[in-house]
């Protein structure tokens, strides 16, 4: 059996992906790389390894006989405004080297974009699959020269590869960092923590998230269709709840004693260039994309899981 290789492994989405693809196809198959954060006690296949390196991914890919790549490393929003140039290192030219190492070896690609690919002459509301892409911030410029890379790859060369625009994601394995819409994941952490939280956005704040369990699921259902029933070639948008800052408060004041300030800084201005709420209709129509978490069941799980964590 090829293997799949899982750049990023050990981020946020890679930590969740990675088990999901080990139980699915068995924990030889999956060789997770990183560079930090490698857990000591991961079990599984790792390399280490920073990328942008062109010949570093190739001995691996040759290494292992590596099938599929989930190309998952990435530098998020508000992490890139502070390091632009590195951003477009990891985020774009490591993907181009992925896209010419999945010509020379016929790999299958998954690729993340993100809904900082929009920007604020983008429709906020139910932003359409189709629109205007005019990022302010250099992630979002990254992941639109991206996405247009993936499409020109898979027209100029044949190449599958596979992309969806992520939401905010909110999981209990890893809290993010460096990003814009964090403050929907950190909130539950600092509830059980601390049970205090201040929002680095105002509480009118709206933006698309999603529950771990959907992105992963999304994922790798996304990666397992025929390819002829893909009509998306950049990225496909991906959705499943969105809510005001406040209002993610106010579930978790129904389960436990929490208090709330707001003190806005730098990342609200990125947050008011994103989409309020996005129409995710082709990727249900294409794949069968179905969301199974709301804001209600979300929190009942991101509760129980951290409190069964730091106990
Ligand atoms: N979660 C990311 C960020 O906030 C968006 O893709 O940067």
């Amino acid at each position: 059996m090829k293997k799949f290789l899982v750049t990023g492994a050990f981020g946020q989405i890679g930590s969740e992906l990675v088990p999901a693809l080990q139980q699915k196809y068995g924990v030889e198959n999956i060789i997770a790389m990183g560079n930090r954060n490698i857990p000591q006690d991961f079990a599984g296949v790792v390399e280490k390894l920073e990328l942008p390196n062109f010949e570093g991914l190739k001995t691996l890919i040759k290494k292992y006989d590596v099938g599929e790549i989930y190309h998952m490393v990435s530098l998020l929003s508000a992490k890139g405004e502070e390091v632009p140039d590195l951003a477009w290192e990891v985020n774009v030219q490591s993907l181009k080297d992925v896209l010419d190492l999945a010509r020379e070896y016929k790999l299958k690609v998954f690729w993340p974009s993100s809904i900082a690919a929009f920007g604020p002459t983008t429709p906020r509301e139910n932003t359409p699959q189709q629109t205007i892409l005019e990022p302010t911030t250099m992630y979002g410029v990254t992941k639109v020269a991206g996405e247009l890379l993936c499409q020109y790859y898979h027209f100029k060369y044949g190449i599958d590869i596979r992309s969806v625009r992520y939401p905010g994601l909110i999981s209990i394995e890893v809290e993010p960092s460096g990003g814009t819409t964090d403050y929907a994941a950190a909130i539950y952490f600092q509830a059980v923590k601390n049970g205090q939280y201040t929002f680095y956005v105002r509480p009118d704040t709206t933006l698309p998230m999603m529950y771990m369990d959907d992105a992963v699921k999304g994922t790798i259902q996304l990666m397992e269709t025929k390819a002829n029933k893909l009509t998306i070639h950049t990225s496909y948008n991906f959705a499943a709840m969105s809510f005001q800052a406040h209002e993610v408060a106010e579930e978790i004041q129904k389960h436990m004693k929490l208090k709330v300030d707001y003190q806005p800084d730098h990342r609200q201005a990125i947050a008011d260039s994103w989409p309020q709420s996005i129409d995710d209709s082709v990727a249900r129509k294409d794949w069968g994309w179905q969301h199974e978490y709301d804001l209600a069941k979300m929190t009942e799980r991101m509760l129980s899981g951290i409190k069964e964590r730091f106990k």
